[in-house]
């Protein structure tokens, strides 16, 4: 057999490479949810309330039994009889409806399901189911919900429609130290509910075989293991008799973590009737009833000497939640990582509180392409620093410059609690201000602004938080938020990854082989990389809030360690020496100092296989669950050049630079993918979405006619470049990436506007920034 003797030449971490094949195909189970087909599949249609509020008096099935075809048609009461009606939300301190039981809470809420033999017949039955509603009160907007004047969950033990209430920092003496500044900014802002929208929806393929016992549940799934634990809580059913696959999925961004309904109701009548039965929510089905984004209105208070130094920082958030509290946050945290607002300054002293209630509204407030409420918490502090900087008539890059936490501060301790782990924030901003040609642009500016023209520059430099995470303080449901990996490593040579993660196109197949060559000296391309099969992968919680590069990425690292531990006995087997004498060098084991006496991986995997040392297990395999010390805190300096024409309201942005620092990078390709994708989603947040109800409650956002995706045409050109701060406790030193684009790029768009239109006395405009509405704030201000 031919075997390469030489290690790979060059590092596998930092390499801009692609994979040549395409592992998707290889476990030969389908490729997306919507091929995913099975002998005798029935199909689920769901029956959704035309009220936001309402009791539900009667339910008749009788035509909807009658459409040829129909098999079953379920309904709230059905699931409770069954135990079913409920199900608990991720953190505990709620319980869902998966059908309206008793009344429904929000415009197209899921009232009934309906199988059928085909999806068009379980439609159109659907149509036929007959419920009769009485109307109630509406509650849409959180202050009003405030007031209790009307009580959304009547099923509550608490009569109102506060839900909690959350608060971190010294709130005294941040009082104080805001009274006792010489300038103190108290403002309003709010950001907005929006959606993640995937491009593909959220859908189930659940096929419960009598003959085997088994259930298996195909499932567009950023979590396919924590989803298999709370179907087995939910249902009784072993967790042994369960099988979670998550196919290829077309995109996540938060969306699919919750448990929504239609899979609770497949599920069910998958069990029931003894056959597959798929579902596949529509985009309406998606923009309507499945998790939301943001819906935070915060007030946002700094305070500063007169020089711009900062003293204190307060926010005040009020939280919608919709009707069910079903946030995706952990357990110990009901507003996710809120606590990094303050963001990448050095503030003295800081207090934030939350307060979250229920309206008529879909429930969610998932990790939109977010750790966790971070992008409202970045949102507020680039705001707010803007603002500040305005009120001081200081450069903004100037206060911030003032203020950042210093490089030798770190490990730095926020006043609110996060120990964040690196960062030269001067370096990065410094980088985007010499790249952009900031002086350049405000002297340009400057001579627009003297012919009247509107040219407007907006800086946000953010810090993340990443990587939940240590299972001390991160916990769904109870299960730690750890991840693991498991790598085998074949007699010649290849090998397989899996782990807890679950992808959704960020490129995991890729950049994990990388991680596993980098520390075997093995190629990358023939790493198989597979994730999402709970019956193979090791137990993890899965891929959103960025996390899977800082805790399944350190797993794989340490589990690689581990199995280059067993693999020096091995060399010094085959070496014929003591294993104090091997040295791992240059991707080999070699006899210290001695290169000529050395031995590959792939010959010590052959080995493993064909020749190990007398008193050592055959094979080169390892499990790692890893349990991270911190988390990660990447960040970014964005800056934005933007022209609004005054007469349309119309924003070009002309030009948009990101720095980011997600330390060490594993592939420059993907995270520049990451990066473009996300500010795409930053600027469609910016400039175009918003989930909107009238104030009966209706749903004003439910096609993509009516909520906005940008196409190739809208998107700015993006330029991208980074800095390098490794994170001083992951295994390779690298932090979380994927949503930092999303995190950092709505304040810039808005400052740079604002900034545009700051001749104007214009201090703020809300998101998303219309045409119609910045023309209507710029008439306004004309006025
Ligand atoms: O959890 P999720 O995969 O969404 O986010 P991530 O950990 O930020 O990683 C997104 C993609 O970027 C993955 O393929 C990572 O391995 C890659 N990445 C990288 O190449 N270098 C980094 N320092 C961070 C992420």
């Amino acid at each position: 057999m031919a075997m390469t003797t030489e290690a790979p030449a060059r590092h596998a971490i930092g390499v801009a490479m692609k994979r040549k094949e395409d592992p998707r195909f290889i476990q030969g189970r389908g490729r997306y949810l919507d091929d995913i087909v099975l002998p005798n599949m029935l199909f689920l249609a769901l029956v959704h309330s035309p009220y936001p509020h309402a009791r539900i008096v009667k339910i008749d099935k009788t035509a909807a039994l009658a459409v040829p075809g129909v098999k079953a048609v379920i309904t709230g009461d059905d699931l409770v009889a069954a135990n079913l009606g409920w199900i608990p939300t991720f953190h505990g301190y709620d319980k869902q409806m998966v059908l309206a039981v008793g009344k429904a809470v929000f415009q197209y809420q899921e009232v009934a399901g309906v199988i059928a033999t085909s999806r068009d017949a379980a439609f159109d039955a659907a149509e036929l189911v007959d419920v009769e509603y009485e109307p109630l009160d509406v509650v849409v907007d959180p202050f009003e919900a405030m007031r209790d004047t009307t009580i959304i969950r009547d099923d509550r033990e608490n009569k109102t429609n506060h839900i909690y209430h959350w608060e971190v920092g010294k709130r005294d003496e941040t009082d104080a130290a805001l009274a006792a500044s010489d300038v103190h900014i108290n403002e309003k802002m709010e950001f907005q509910r929006c959606h993640p929208a995937p491009l593909e929806p959220c859908g189930i393929v659940a096929d419960m075989s009598r003959g085997t016992g088994r259930l298996t549940l195909y499932l567009t799934s950023q979590a396919p293991h924590a989803h298999r634990t709370v179907v087995s809580l939910v249902t009784g059913i072993p967790e042994d008799k369960i099988h979670v696959i998550s196919p290829d999925i077309g995109g996540g961004f938060g969306n699919k973590v919750p448990v929504y309904p239609g899979y609770v109701v497949a599920t069910a009548a998958s069990v029931i009737l003894g056959s597959p039965v798929k579902w596949v929510e529509n985009r309406t089905e998606n923009l309507t009833t499945t998790g939301f984004a943001r819906d935070y209105h915060m007030n946002v208070e700094i305070g500063a000497t007169k020089d711009g130094k900062l003293t204190a920082l307060k926010v005040t958030t009020v939280a919608d939640h919709g009707a069910f509290d079903a946030a995706a946050d952990p357990t110990k945290y009901p507003a996710g990582m809120f606590g990094i607002v303050t963001g990448s300054y050095d503030f003295p002293l800081a207090f934030t509180e939350l307060d979250a209630y229920f309206t008529n509204k879909a429930p969610g407030g998932v990790a939109y392409r977010c750790s966790f409420r971070v992008t409202e918490a970045s949102y507020a502090i680039e705001r707010g620093m803007d603002m500040l900087a305005a009120r001081l008539g200081m450069d903004p890059a100037d206060l911030r410059l003032k203020n950042f936490v210093k490089k030798e501060q770190f490990p730095y301790p926020s006043p609110l609690g996060f120990v964040y782990d690196s960062g030269d924030y001067h370096l990065t901003l410094q980088k985007a201000l010499d790249k952009i040609g900031y002086a350049d642009l405000r002297r340009e500016q400057a001579e627009k602004r003297a012919r009247g023209e509107y040219m407007g520059i907006g800086i946000s430099t953010f810090t993340e938080v990443v990587g939940a995470g240590p299972s001390k303080l991160f916990d769904i449901m109870g299960i730690k938020m750890f991840d693991s990996a498991e790598i085998r490593i074949h007699p010649t040579g290849s090998g397989i990854v899996r782990t807890g993660a679950r992808h959704q196109g960020q490129g995991h197949e890729t950049t994990w082989a990388q991680i596993v060559a980098e520390e075997l000296g093995l190629d990358p391309q023939n790493i198989l990389v597979e994730e999402g099969d709970t019956d193979t992968a090791p137990y993890g919680l899965g891929t959103y809030a960025s996390r899977s590069t800082p805790v399944a990425g350190g797993a794989i690292a340490l589990a690689a360690r581990k199995i280059r531990e067993k693999a020096k006995k091995i060399a010094a087997h085959l070496l014929e020496a003591s294993e104090d004498d091997v040295e791992w060098t240059n991707y080999k084991f070699q006899i210290a100092g001695v290169p000529e006496k050395s031995v590959t991986m792939q010959q010590i995997a052959f080995a493993a296989y064909t020749n190990p040392p007398p008193d050592t297990e055959p094979g080169l395999e390892a499990t790692f669950y890893y349990d991270p010390p911190n988390l990660t805190f990447p960040h970014g300096a964005y800056i934005a050049v933007v022209d609004v024409d005054a007469d349309t309201g119309e924003t070009k942005v002309r030009r948009f630079l990101a720095i980011d620092d997600c330390g060490v990078v594993i592939n420059p390709l993907v995270v520049e993918g990451q990066i473009h994708g996300g500010l795409t989603e930053g600027y469609a947040i910016a400039f175009m979405q918003e989930i909107r109800f009238d104030s009966g409650g209706n749903h004003l956002n439910t096609n993509f006619t009516e909520y906005l995706v940008p196409t190739s045409l809208d998107t700015p050109a993006w330029e991208t470049d980074n800095t390098v701060t490794p994170s001083p406790h992951h295994p390779i030193g690298a932090k979380g990436v994927g949503e930092s684009p999303n995190v950092g790029s709505p304040a810039a768009f808005v400052n740079a506007v604002v900034d545009a239109l700051s001749p104007l006395g214009i201090k703020h405009i809300e998101m998303p920034m219309t045409r119609s509405k910045v023309w209507h704030a710029i008439q306004a201000a004309k006025a």
